[in-house]
């Protein structure tokens, strides 16, 4: 996907707030002082386009990033982004040299992994740093605390190999009970204070959920996902801050046909609704295909001159429709649809999406497809004027 030239003629997009993004950056710089921010843009920037997120924040002066592998570095640094990756999963050997020639920063839980990238920083002729994950109660990577010491040990046995940081995760942060996340709190750093004499420099664990709502969870470093997009981590967040996260994306469409049909009338595959009135029923160009689920059918409202409308029969591959008989006689061929986001004084969210779908805010953005082109816009940006005004 191209930053600066995105499908001109794709009809639903992914519009993405880059003054919202610097806005929750400043947000979340404040919770934590100087502390650096690593902002995490795997999967795709959590579905928001890791290239024109990762640029945004090269202008704001970022210079470091989490991903979730090598492929998303490189693809990062063949954008022509200078940034040093943090590799959060955990690799195996055959991706160390790719992991070296690209001077990421991997997490790493597993010796055969330690020896692979000493063995390639030898190749290359220049070192490697890494991280090591401890599991203090995450239960998905890392090494178990008590090893810690011995792990560092032979790593020792690797100059070309640098343990820069001790990292871990926390599983339950955006729980409102804190009990489970303070005993991990107090794991890590009692595993980071036996780490002294290695030379480690950085320790991070904080997620967003941890930087808004547990105190003295940042250390060196902090790794923000979701809130960075605006996105709470969950609904126990206690930090009123919480709210003052704007979404970076919105969801948008257009319509693309409209039909009067009367009573009785089966729509989409299987009928799975069928008009109990004469109806307005405009088609969009959204689908399974773009990342709409499949089982939002008959659940979802839209945003139609900026009335909630509901969609209506079953979401297939490439299009959806929607009863828009409430704008009768407003709504137009070409009209805009949002699918997540603000049109008038309502809005759809991404977390209403995911309640329906018994799912997270996450996975929503996430599972927004490649087909969607990411647009940069802001308030005052050209596209959005532009696309304003088409909208009439
Ligand atoms: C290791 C690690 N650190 C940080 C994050 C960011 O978490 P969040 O999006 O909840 O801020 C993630 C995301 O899942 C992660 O896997």
């Amino acid at each position: 996907m191209s930053i600066t030239q995105p499908r001109a003629h794709h009809l639903t997009k992914a519009f993405i707030r880059l003054d919202h993004l610097t806005h929750n950056l400043r947000l979340l710089q404040a919770r934590v002082g100087e502390v650096p921010l690593w902002p995490v843009l795997k999967a795709n920037a959590y579905g928001h386009g890791a290239e024109l997120i990762a640029a945004h924040l090269v202008r704001l002066g970022y210079t470091t990033v989490c991903v979730a592998d090598v492929d998303e570095a490189i693809a990062l640094a063949e954008a022509g982004i200078h940034v040093t990756c943090i590799v959060l999963s955990a690799s195996l050997p055959q991706q160390s040299e790719a992991l070296v020639a690209y001077r990421c920063e991997p997490v790493v839980c597993t010796l055969e992994m330690v020896e692979a990238l000493a063995r390639a920083a030898d190749i290359a002729g220049h070192g490697v740093a890494v991280h090591v994950n401890v599991d203090t109660g995450m239960g998905r990577i890392g090494i178990q605390p008590q090893e810690v010491q011995s792990f560092l040990d032979r790593c020792l046995d690797f100059p070309a190999l640098w343990v820069r940081g001790l990292m871990s995760h926390f599983p339950r942060a955006d729980e409102e009970d804190k009990s489970y996340s303070l005993a991990q709190l107090a794991r890590f750093r009692a595993v980071a204070t036996t780490t002294h004499p290695y030379g480690i420099a950085v320790r991070h664990i904080a997620n967003s959920a941890a930087i808004l709502d547990l105190p003295g969870s940042a250390f060196d470093a902090v790794r923000p996902g979701i809130a960075i997009y605006g996105l709470p981590p969950s609904s126990h967040i206690a930090n009123p801050r919480v709210h003052d996260l704007k979404p970076v994306l919105e969801w948008k469409t257009r319509i693309t046909f409209l039909k009067e049909v009367p009573p009785g009338t089966g729509l989409s595959y299987g009928h799975a609704f069928h008009t109990t009135h004469p109806s307005l029923i405009a088609t969009i160009p959204i689908g399974y295909g773009d990342g709409l689920h499949r089982q939002l059918s008959n659940q979802l409202d839209v945003l139609v001159q900026g009335v909630r409308c509901p969609q209506v029969g079953r979401i297939t591959m490439d299009m959806s429709m929607v009863d828009v008989t409430a704008v009768r006689g407003k709504v137009a061929l070409g009209d805009e649809v949002v699918i997540i986001g603000e049109q008038g004084t309502e809005e759809v969210t991404a977390d209403e999406l995911a309640g329906k779908l018994g799912t997270i805010n996450y996975e929503v953005v996430t599972g927004i497809s490649h087909r969607v082109p990411r647009v940069i816009t802001d308030a005052d940006s050209n596209e959005s004027r532009r696309e304003r005004h088409r909208s009439g």
